[in-house]
């Protein structure tokens, strides 16, 4: 249905590896054309029209950004990627945490929401807690009450899990943790471009997501911070535009965004994720989640009556991606025959190692979607899985 919209697949080619990173809209790549040809500049720097010109646009974006997910343009911190955005708030908090203090994870958590917490943890001498799921997939709640204590400074969690698919308790979560004192941080990296991200509606203190994964351009994250948290959080890096004085003898800074934007940002790419999230806007969560959830069905149709499927977490949950092995047939063998037949698909363990572990199960195969995917898609991944299977039996 939105597929003539990619020009990428004007060439034979199955991609069902958009959790990984979704292919870019034409509109994208016009007006990234046209911006480089007619507008660029520097921002927050020139006098002539050009920069004046570049720094509205830019500073247009922040605002369509923080629109998309109801925050206000002082919220939005541009970044490189979700991962910059998680490493920014998880090093301030390296500074900030107390030897007493804890940070609590989920084990489901992608290894940019665990590592930044665990090695914020090592230098601040707090203790990094790690709560469990239930074998469906879902967050194991009761092991979530019980690992959160008055000492938990930060919960660090996922929207979407990238291997399981599962909507987490966003907002169950957030109101246990407020109510010990402790900050949210959301990683909505595998929900931005398939569920409505409201930051009002699900009370998060952080907010984090890659632009690459909602159809705009990589090199382009959001951090999105209630005013108090980032006024707080010490600033990440140090140079250009994030200072207010610097004498021979100290530097005071910026107020929030700008403090966390040192050197010349992504331009052309926040510029970019705006365009990107109005295309979405315009097709609307509605119509997207209707068609996701079509294709999720044909797939586990498919998939279960295949003999030997283990699935990781109960297909029931499942939100657009789907991870699973075939018993006896290691994934990297599967996946080289897909390659083959150009189905593109993602195999390893996802960066997600301690929640394959806890699966007992060193990597998997992961099918995720994107808008622009079909039904005939399904069917031509289905026929490749059932020969990849059949050469290897
Ligand atoms: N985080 C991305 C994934 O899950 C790269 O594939």
């Amino acid at each position: 249905m939105f597929k003539k919209d990619f020009p990428i697949f004007s060439q034979k080619i199955t991609y069902l590896d958009s959790a990984a990173t979704t292919q870019k809209p034409k509109v994208l790549l016009n007006q990234t054309d046209t911006f480089y040809k007619k507008d660029y500049s520097n921002v927050h720097r020139g006098t002539c029209g050009l920069a004046n010109q570049a720094t509205s646009m830019y500073e247009q974006a922040r605002e369509k950004v923080a629109n998309f997910i109801g925050g206000e343009s002082k919220n939005i911190v541009f970044t490189k990627g979700a991962t910059e955005a998680i490493n920014l708030v998880a090093a301030g908090y390296a500074q900030i945490l107390k030897p007493e203090d804890e940070v609590l994870v989920s084990i489901a958590e992608h290894h940019a929401n665990f590592v930044s917490w665990q090695q914020a943890c090592l230098k601040s001498g707090a203790t990094f807690k790690v709560f469990n799921i239930l074998p469906d997939g879902r967050l194991d709640m009761d092991d979530f009450k019980a690992k959160l204590t008055d000492k938990t400074k930060i919960v660090a969690v996922a929207h979407v899990s990238n291997v399981l698919g599962v909507i987490n308790p966003v907002k169950e979560i957030v109101e246990l943790a407020h109510e010990k004192g402790a900050k949210v941080l959301l990683d909505a990296s595998q929900s931005i471009s398939h569920l409505p991200v409201d930051v009002n509606d699900l009370a998060v203190d952080y907010l984090a997501f890659s632009g690459h994964k909602v159809y705009g351009p990589t090199g382009i994250g959001v951090l999105y911070g209630k005013i108090e948290c980032l006024n707080e959080l010490p600033p990440y890096q140090f140079g250009g535009d994030m200072i207010d004085e610097v004498t021979q003898e100290k530097t005071t800074f910026a107020l929030a965004p700008a403090k966390f934007e040192a050197g010349t940002p992504p331009i052309t790419q926040a510029i970019g994720l705006a365009v990107s999230l109005e295309y979405l806007k315009k097709i609307g969560f509605d119509k997207i989640q209707k068609h996701e959830k079509a294709l999720m069905k044909t797939l586990i149709k498919g998939l279960k009556e295949i003999p030997n499927i283990q699935f990781l977490g109960d297909p029931k949950y499942k939100t657009a991606l789907v991870s699973f092995n075939m018993a006896g047939i290691h994934p990297n063998d599967l996946g080289f025959i897909l390659a083959k037949e150009n189905v593109c698909v993602r195999i390893g363990h996802h960066c997600a190692m301690p929640l394959h572990n806890y699966f007992k199960m060193a990597a998997s195969l992961r099918v995720s979607f994107g808008l622009y995917n079909t039904k005939e898609d399904v069917q031509t991944f289905l026929k490749a899985f059932h020969k990849a299977i059949g050469f290897f039996k």
